[in-house]
């Protein structure tokens, strides 16, 4: 498949570079800095930042899938880089005429129902804690879901630069342990199905953790 990945100099976004890769996709990788990301076969770097529509066009020509994994650089003063930049992100998309819009979004945005009462607890404290930032980032999950292309919003929990466990708990209202970390390339590899498989998952928020 033609999948790109904006973000794709982050933490996740690297991950997903790397296991699309892997897998045999070809990648357009999205980025402020591309020159960060060492060139790769099918791998194409592009230049583009969110906050910028213009300095979007073009980017995701011929392109099937996107994966978002933008985030703010901190969490207190998020600014509008979430809704924003997701704005922007699917109204290129749209342009491109790409199918599928996944959206790395994360488990603070639950109303933690489906999570146990421990689980709920942390989540609410810490919307307290990052009210800022849950906001946007409801704001570009509203977006995403009101879209006419396939979306998937995932909501991971929080993640670690460790080696991946290969196997993690993702699914539709799917009960996570909040206070149990993702690694990074879980959660890549979790989006990259998002994005390329799990027809059941089109339509859905899919939490994933432990
Ligand atoms: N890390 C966690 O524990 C965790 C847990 C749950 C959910 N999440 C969410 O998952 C997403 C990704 O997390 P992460 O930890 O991988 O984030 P990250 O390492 O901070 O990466 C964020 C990416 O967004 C890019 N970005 C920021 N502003 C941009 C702009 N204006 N235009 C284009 N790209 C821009 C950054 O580009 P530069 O490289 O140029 O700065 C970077 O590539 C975020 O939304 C985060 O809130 C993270």
């Amino acid at each position: 498949m033609k999948i790109a990945v904006v973000g794709a100099t982050g933490a996740t976004g690297r991950r997903v570079v790397k296991h699309a890769l892997a897998q045999g996709h070809f990648v357009t990788a999205v980025a402020r800095h591309p020159e960060r990301l060492a060139s790769a076969d099918r791998l194409s770097l592009v230049r583009g930042d969110v906050l910028s529509l213009a300095g979007l066009t073009g980017a995701l020509d011929g392109v099937e899938a996107v994966i978002s994994c933008i985030g703010p650089e901190k969490n207190l003063s998020p600014g509008k880089l979430m809704s924003v930049g997701v704005a922007n992100i699917l109204a290129e998309c749209k342009r491109a005429n790409v199918r599928r819009f996944i959206m790395q979004s994360g488990i603070g945005l639950s109303d933690g129902r489906e999570l146990s009462w421990l689980s709920r607890f942390v989540v609410r404290i810490s919307g307290r804690i990052f009210t800022a930032a849950v906001t946007d980032k409801a704001v570009a999950e509203r977006m995403t879901q009101e879209t006419d292309m396939e979306w998937v919003i995932v909501r991971p929990v929080a993640l670690q630069d460790k080696p991946a466990k290969g196997h993690y708990t993702a699914g539709p209202l799917a009960r996570v342990a909040v206070l149990v970390p993702l690694s990074f390339d879980d959660c890549a590899d979790c989006l990259l199905r998002a994005a390329t498989d799990k027809p059941s998952w089109i339509g859905k928020i899919v939490n994933v953790g432990s």
